[in-house]
């Protein structure tokens, strides 16, 4: 594990306008303060990602910008793909393999660690979502993120008991020093039970990070 260093990433799906994303951000980028035991990320679309660059770096708010996916082919003639080598101006890491890319957008082991090498090779860190303890997880990944799919967006998260086993047995694959978080129906009202956890590094807001105060409530419980 990361010596103490907690991660809470929002991973916001395909939600919000570019104006809806800076007014999240007018709200939430000055309840925050300077930390050197927590690292905010955010994830919003590629759209507004570069608008919220420049107001972060204006206003030196500690958020740093991820994005929800890369293409799986470097720079060039792909139409429709972001690369990850274009990214690294305004992204620090990007989610790669997320159980809604494996079901709606055919995502698959091998594209996942054809991503991982791409974004280690332009300088992105790579979230690597898994699904179970056996998920594959390339070489390159730098952070996991542990998210069952019966626990996104159902309201129904995994017990931090389960997902702490589930991290050590990640741990035990990789290194002992990998950072692994729990994503999955996490809210204002359990996201302390899994960031007090000292076997996870962390959590992966989807939902309950779109609305700006509940998002702030979050951050909050680590204290
Ligand atoms: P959720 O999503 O918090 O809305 O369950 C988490 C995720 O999909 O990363």
């Amino acid at each position: 594990m990361a010596a103490g260093v907690k991660w809470i990433i929002a991973n916001w799906k395909s939600h919000k306008t570019i104006l809806e994303s800076l007014q999240w951000l007018e709200v939430v980028g000055p309840e925050l303060s300077q930390r050197t035991d927590l690292t905010i990320v955010v994830c919003p679309t590629y759209l507004a990602i570069a608008e919220m660059h420049k107001v972060i770096q204006t206003n030196h708010y500690p958020i740093l910008l991820g994005v929800q996916d890369i293409s799986s082919f470097p720079a060039g003639s792909y139409t429709g793909q972001v690369a990850a080598e274009l990214l690294t101006d305004v992204a620090a890491l990007t989610l790669i393999g997320h159980s809604e890319r494996r079901q709606n957008f055919a995502e698959t082991d091998q594209s996942v660690a054809t991503k991982a090498q791409l974004a280690r090779q332009a300088g992105l860190q790579s979230v690597v979502c898994v699904q179970g303890s056996d998920t594959p997880i390339p070489a390159d990944t730098a952070i996991v993120a542990y998210e069952p799919v019966t626990a996104i967006g159902t309201g129904n998260p995994d017990t931090p008991a389960n997902a702490v086993e589930v991290a050590a047995l990640i741990r035990n694959r990789t290194s002992a020093d990998m950072p692994v978080l729990y994503g999955g129906s996490v809210t204002a009202d359990n996201a302390k039970q899994y960031l007090e956890q000292a076997g996870l590094d962390g959590i992966l807001v989807g939902a309950a990070s779109l609305d700006p105060q509940e998002f702030i409530t979050i951050v909050q419980q680590w204290i």
